[in-house]
C-alpha cells in the first residue's frame, strides 16, 4: 500500500520517493503476476524522474524484460516532435536503458486522432486481453486547470465509458490529444499524482479539498474513482493544503 499523500522537503526527495514506489510497485507486481504494466505521464514534471529511473543502481533493481511501458496520454504529434510524450521519455529514460522493444506500447500520435484512439484502445485491450484493464500504475500530472493525462474540463473524452482510450480535441491548447479514459483509470491498482512546484499549490488545495472539486475537475473525478490513488507533493505544491494545518 502506498501511502495517501506523500510530502516531501525538497524536490530531491520528490524524485526520489518516486523512483521508490515505481521500482517497489514494480516488483510486487511482477513477483505476483508475471509483469508490471506502467502508465508513464506526460509533459514536464516527470522528467528528472525517468532519469533517475535509467541510472544503473536503481535500474537494476528491475526486470525490465518484465516490464511493460504505456503512456497516460499524448499529445497528437509525430513520435519526434518536441510536444511528444513519448519523445520525453525516450530521451530521459527508454534510450538508454535496455527494454525490449515490444515492451513499450508507443501512442501513435502521428496519425489521425481518431486512429490513433483506436489503434491505443486496440493495444490496451489485447495486453490485458480483452478484459477490463488493469494497469499496476498510473503516473498522473496535473494541470493547473485541474486536468489530469488529456482528460480536460469541459472536453468530449470526459463523456468516453466504453473505450480504454479516446482523442480529446482540446480547444485551450488548439490541439487533438489522447487520453485514457476514465474507466481504466478507475479501474487501475494505483494512481500516482506526481506534482510539485509552487506554481501547483492553488490548484493542489483545489483539487483535494474544494467541496466541489469532482464536478470542476478531471483529476478530482479520477481521485475519487480510484480508492488506490496517491499524491506525491513536494512541500511547495502542498503548501496551501490546509488538512495539514
Ligand atoms: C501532458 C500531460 C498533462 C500534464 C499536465 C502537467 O501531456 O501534458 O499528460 O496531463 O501531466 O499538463 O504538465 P507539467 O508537468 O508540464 O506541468
Amino acid at each position: 500500500m502506498i501511502p495517501e499523500m506523500i510530502i516531501t522537503p525538497n524536490h530531491k526527495a520528490w524524485i526520489d520517493n518516486a523512483v521508490e514506489i515505481i521500482l517497489k510497485l514494480g516488483n510486487q507486481a511482477i513477483r505476483e503476476r508475471g509483469r508490471f504494466s506502467l502508465a508513464l505521464s506526460g509533459g514536464s514534471t516527470p522528467q528528472p524522474v525517468y532519469q533517475a529511473l535509467a541510472l544503473p543502481h536503481n535500474l537494476k533493481r528491475i526486470i525490465l524484460s518484465r516490464t511493460h511501458i504505456f503512456w497516460s496520454d499524448e499529445r497528437c504529434v509525430p513520435p519526434g516532435d518536441p510536444q511528444s510524450n513519448y519523445r520525453m521519455a525516450k530521451l530521459a529514460m527508454l534510450e538508454n536503458i535496455p527494454i525490449p522493444t515490444a515492451n513499450i506500447h508507443r501512442i501513435h500520435g502521428e496519425i489521425s486522432p481518431e486512429k490513433g484512439a483506436a489503434d491505443y484502445h486496440k493495444q490496451i485491450d489485447s495486453f490485458f486481453q480483452g478484459g477490463q484493464p488493469v494497469f499496476d500504475l498510473v503516473l498522473l500530472g496535473l494541470g493547473s486547470d485541474g486536468h489530469t493525462a488529456s482528460l480536460f474540463p469541459n472536453t468530449s473524452a470526459l463523456q468516453i465509458t466504453d473505450r480504454w482510450a479516446a482523442a480529446n480535441q482540446v480547444e485551450a491548447q488548439q490541439a487533438w490529444r489522447i487520453t485514457l479514459t476514465f474507466p481504466v483509470l478507475a479501474s487501475a491498482r494505483q494512481l500516482l499524482f506526481l506534482v510539485n512546484g509552487e506554481d501547483k499549490a492553488e490548484i493542489v488545495h483545489q483539487v483535494i479539498e474544494d467541496h466541489d472539486a469532482e464536478e470542476k475537475f478531471p483529476s478530482a473525478r479520477v481521485a475519487a474513482q480510484n480508492p488506490n490513488t496517491s499524491w506525491l507533493l513536494d512541500k511547495y505544491a502542498a503548501n496551501q493544503l490546509t488538512i495539514l494545518e
